[in-house]
């Protein structure tokens, strides 16, 4: 079974993710740290975000076991990781990757911002998550600010339209809602009343597949 959890920056996509696959047993995968990792290994590498065939090559060399980095977790990296996002050559590479994780028994969710529209377009769940930009950046903030990461509120919102932008005006793989995804707006939800809709539904869902 394969739950896919879309959605922008900061919408509480992957709290909800790996509590759901806590929740279920099953597998989880983060799908932005893998572009957050191709920007930090092109990086390394000494090149330019926007240069196609070395941002390839680094998409191709990277390795998965290599995303714990807490470095990864950070504005700068998520920011240089839309910007390789846009290449639609890094993310065919990224591809098989996903998709073979997918598949794993008994299960996985993957949270990103294509899996229910290119990833995985056969999920039997597909939710995303949403709420409005500000709410994401005062959560986005507090998190910052409990880690003393220093960085001030209206940074914290510049970063997210910007990203939401470029997440959704791109044109390969552009954020958007799956046709068949149920829309999960968190701006007055708290994570446990999130958790328990998507729980709601993963169990109509495995009712109505009769498992
Ligand atoms: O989800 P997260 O904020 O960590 O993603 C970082 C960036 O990686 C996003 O802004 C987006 O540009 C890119 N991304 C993507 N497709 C995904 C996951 C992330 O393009 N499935």
């Amino acid at each position: 079974m394969i739950v896919a959890i879309d959605g922008p920056a900061a919408s509480g996509k992957g709290t909800l993710a790996r509590r759901l696959a806590q929740h279920l047993g099953f597998h989880c995968l983060d799908t932005g740290l893998i572009y957050r990792a191709v920007a930090r290994d092109q990086a390394h590498r000494g090149f330019r975000l926007d240069d196609l065939w070395a941002a390839v090559a680094t998409a191709r060399g990277l390795d998965p076991r290599e995303l714990e980095d807490p470095d990864l977790r950070g504005t700068a990296a998520g920011d240089a990781a839309s910007i390789v996002a846009r290449i639609p050559e890094v993310r065919a590479a990224l591809l098989a990757y996903q998709r073979d994780f997918a598949r794993q028994p008994p299960g996985a969710v993957l949270d990103g911002r294509d899996v229910g529209t290119v990833v995985c377009p056969d999920a039997d769940v597909k939710i995303f998550v949403t709420a409005t930009p500000e709410v994401r950046a005062r959560r986005r903030f507090a998190e910052f600010e409990a880690r003393g990461a220093g960085i001030a509120y209206e940074a914290v919102l510049q970063d997210i339209l910007i990203r939401d932008r470029r997440d959704t005006g791109r044109a390969n793989a552009p954020m958007t809602i799956a046709a068949d995804a149920v829309l999960l707006d968190t701006t007055n939800l708290s994570i446990e009343a999130a958790f328990d809709a998507a729980v709601g539904l993963i169990k109509r869902k495995i009712g109505h597949q009769g498992r």
